[in-house]
């Protein structure tokens, strides 16, 4: 027989081809611990309120640990034709316990209850994403110190614009993971409040002490408003935003490193190990982990937009559409672990061709400098930008770079260039003119390396 938790009020069983499609157990089972972890303490807590006898509650804890223990083993155990991992439990309960077992949904609604383990679980699985993004950074962090003072271009309109250190391009994509760490602990904070007491929505009628209740389980706060809590999942859309804009940014890291390691960059070669090759063109290696993680990154939106228009225009109160923010939240979370995974590998993998990156990194793109150069003589910049183009325009046309210019050459621009111009019209001039604490000068990249290395340090 199909279990089902309201056979008093009806004729008729449940269709049994509706409820199994309507059935979350095949999903939700992942909150198994968590659904465990928190009828633990609403036994606890029933018993402290005096409507368990501490027997009850005893026997009840035993069994739930017990149940617990058995599933921890045999995942397969974890199974059945049951509704959702809230009637599992509990009928493995009843089971267990007859009586004793039927009292502990006591002043307890599944309402409640699929809120507090959807955010028990997320701050029990937010950290193991965390760890993921620091072992991320830890990688860009360790090409970024063995990158040395190596150059490379940086791009604005995906054409070179100016030097910087291949350090300062490693760095350039610790710092959005950064954010994405932090975006992670503040949707660990968002979930951080206990629901239980809320009931079906109006409350429970049972003197719980929900502020001991939170304080067992490990929150800091309570709900402030029993309706409200039944349908806000605000904490879910957080920490799926928070994993797709992490999904962003590796795929803009893994564009970068796609563009960089081409055939027409060359300046980092990717691991053969994390790469594929073509079932027809022999030449060909492609990097496919990296295409798949930018690909990915439509999935973890779309969980987002899942959620959300799921979320728009409920009624107040639960309604069932809210079971649908398990796909959202899972396929986020597994998504981003794959990708976090991969991308690691990948950018562990990576070689510099040290060569390449700094002959791509001197050139035409010195321009500004030489624009800077007139400025600090007293030229207006705008002045400067103007003499400046005009000399690219002609070397542009004659195939030529700065540093194939003359002096007399150099004086036919402008008469204010000296004999040092050469000198200063360099890829690593340029990088070691820089003068802020966020630029691409060596000492303002090795401070921001160092920084970043005591954080991750502090989180080994
Ligand atoms: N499986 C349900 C969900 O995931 C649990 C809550 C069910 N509540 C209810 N009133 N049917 O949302």
């Amino acid at each position: 027989m199909t279990t089902h938790l309201w056979s008093g009020r009806f004729d008729a069983p449940p269709d049994l081809a509706a409820f199994a499609w309507g059935s979350s157990f095949g999903f939700d089972r992942r909150l198994f611990e968590d659904d465990v972890t928190g009828s633990r303490a609403w036994a606890r807590g029933l018993a402290r309120a005096g409507v368990l006898s501490a027997d009850e509650a005893d026997s009840i804890e035993a069994a739930l640990t017990n149940v617990l223990d058995r599933g921890r083993s045999e995942p397969a155990f974890v199974d059945g034709t049951d509704e959702d991992v809230h009637s599992f439990v509990e009928r493995l309960l009843v089971e267990r316990l007859g009586d004793a077992g039927r009292r502990l949904h006591t002043g307890r609604s599944r309402n409640e209850q699929v809120s507090l383990d959807l955010r028990l679980y997320l701050r029990r699985r937010i950290p193991l994403l965390q760890r993921g993004i620091e072992r991320t950074i830890a990688a860009l962090s360790g090409q970024a110190l063995a990158a040395g003072d190596a150059l490379m271009p940086a791009y604005t309109h995906l054409r070179p614009a100016q030097p910087v250190l291949v350090a300062h391009f490693f760095l350039a994509h610790v710092a959005p993971l950064r954010r994405d760490h932090d975006r992670f602990a503040a949707a660990s904070s968002e979930a951080d409040a206990l629901p239980l007491g809320s009931g079906a929505i109006a409350g429970t009628s049972y003197a719980v002490d929900v502020q001991a209740l939170a304080r067992d389980l490990g929150f800091s706060r309570v709900v402030a408003n029993s309706i409200d809590a039944s349908s806000d999942r605000d904490f879910a859309a957080t920490f799926i935003y928070a994993c797709a804009l992490t999904m962003v940014h590796l795929s803009r890291l893994a564009e970068d490193l796609i563009i960089l390691c081409g055939e027409e960059h060359q300046f980092f070669e990717l691991a053969d190990a994390l790469s594929t090759g073509s079932s027809m063109m022999p030449q060909k290696k492609n990097p496919d982990p990296l295409e798949l993680v930018r690909g990915k990154t439509g999935r973890a939106v779309g969980h987002l937009m899942a959620l959300l228009t799921t979320m728009k225009g409920l009624p107040s109160g639960y309604n069932k559409d809210l079971q649908e923010d398990k796909h959202a939240v899972f396929g986020a979370e597994d998504t981003l672990t794959g990708c976090l995974m991969v991308t690691q590998s990948v950018i562990e993998g990576l070689s510099l061709n040290r060569a390449r990156a700094e002959s791509a990194a001197s050139g035409l793109l010195l321009a500004t400098d030489v624009a800077d150069y007139l400025v600090g003589r007293g030229v207006p910049f705008r002045r400067a930008h103007e003499i400046v183009g005009a000399l690219v325009r002609k070397l542009h046309g004659e195939g030529r770079q700065f540093a194939s210019l003359a002096l007399e050459e150099w004086r036919a621009a402008s008469e204010l260039f000296d004999a040092d111009v050469i000198a200063r019209v360099t890829a690593r001039a340029s990088v070691a003119a820089k003068r802020t604490p966020q630029s691409t000068a060596p000492p303002a990249v090795q401070d921001a390396l160092s920084e970043t290395e005591r954080w991750l340090d502090a989180r080994r």
